[in-house]
């Protein structure tokens, strides 16, 4: 299968060559096919985002870039190599994954302990990055004493933090209010222009998906795979002006959604209907 994305696989930053993961489930002895046969090539200094209904492998693909999954069959490479954790990749978790015992600029800081920087100044990085997201007056609280789109803002700075060449994130919005949200695109857009790394994000929401992306790469379920790949060539920075009301906004908007609903009204097993099913 031809690469989706067409940037050549040697000045790919990231290329996955038809790769699979199936996942057996014990308690109903099923075996899912999480993803099959995908191909995708992300080139350096780009945004990309993975949208399509629950279930069909978005969160599984982001965990294969970065190592924690690896396929069955077929190759991921990051920088031409087997991925793996480290300094040059951050992951924003759909469940914040903080430490419960540190506090808020504990918790920012602590990548960068880990990765060398002396305590100090990781302490001011860390400061500075919780401001960027709002949270200053935060710093000593503890996990704990924060609401759910608080601490998604903390794993958002303790990402941020390291200026990773590569930052996956998947869905590092979804329990965050519809304003601070908005505010949240636009500083993730801004922290970019100025990084320029590669961004790999997973939404829920298309909307977010074209505003903020290069390409937005449309996933399908059973078997999990891609289907299109769109490229959105809107003048950047989009903060700067109306997006949303861009004919070329709302086209991509309406091909992307009508796609999913497609998906999800064709698919009795799908996890929408198992979820509304009560299941
Ligand atoms: N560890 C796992 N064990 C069993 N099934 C899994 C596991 N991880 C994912 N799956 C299944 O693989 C499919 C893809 O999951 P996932 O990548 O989480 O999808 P998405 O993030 O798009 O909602 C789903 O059917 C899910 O239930
Ligand atoms: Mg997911």
């Amino acid at each position: 299968m031809e690469p989706a994305v067409a940037a050549s696989a040697a000045a790919a930053k990231i290329s996955v060559r038809d790769a699979s993961k199936a996942f057996h489930r014990a308690r109903s002895d099923e075996t899912v096919e999480a993803l099959r046969g995908v191909s995708l090539d992300i080139a350096d200094h780009t945004f990309v985002s993975l949208v399509g209904p629950s279930g069909c492998g978005k969160t599984t693909l982001l965990r294969m870039l970065n190592g924690l999954i690896k396929p069955d069959s077929g190759t991921v490479l990051v920088n031409g190599k087997p991925p793996e954790p480290g300094p040059a990749m951050s992951f924003v978790f759909q469940s914040f994954r903080l430490i419960p015992w540190a506090t808020v600029r504990g918790n920012v800081a602590f990548g960068l302990e880990v990765n060398g920087i002396p305590k100090k100044e990781a302490r001011d990085v860390a400061d500075h990055y919780l401001a960027l997201v709002g949270l200053s007056k935060f710093a000593r609280a503890y996990p704990t004493e924060l609401s759910g789109g608080m601490k998604q803002r903390v794993a958002l700075a303790r990402a941020l933090a390291t200026e990773p060449e590569i930052l996956l994130m998947d869905e590092p919005f979804a329990s965050i209010d519809a304003q601070t949200r908005e505010l949240m695109q636009i500083e993730l857009m801004r922290i970019w222009a100025r990084q320029r790394g590669v961004v790999v994000f997973v939404t829920h929401s298309v909307d977010e998906a074209v505003l903020l992306s290069d390409q937005v790469v449309l996933m399908g379920p059973r078997p999990g795979r891609i289907v299109e790949v769109l490229d959105v060539d809107l003048p950047r920075p989009r903060w700067e002006y109306n997006v949303r009301a861009d004919p070329r906004f709302i086209d991509m908007r309406t091909r992307l959604w009508t796609h999913i609903r497609e998906m999800v009204m064709s698919d009795p097993d799908s996890e929408f209907f198992r979820r509304n099913a009560g299941t």
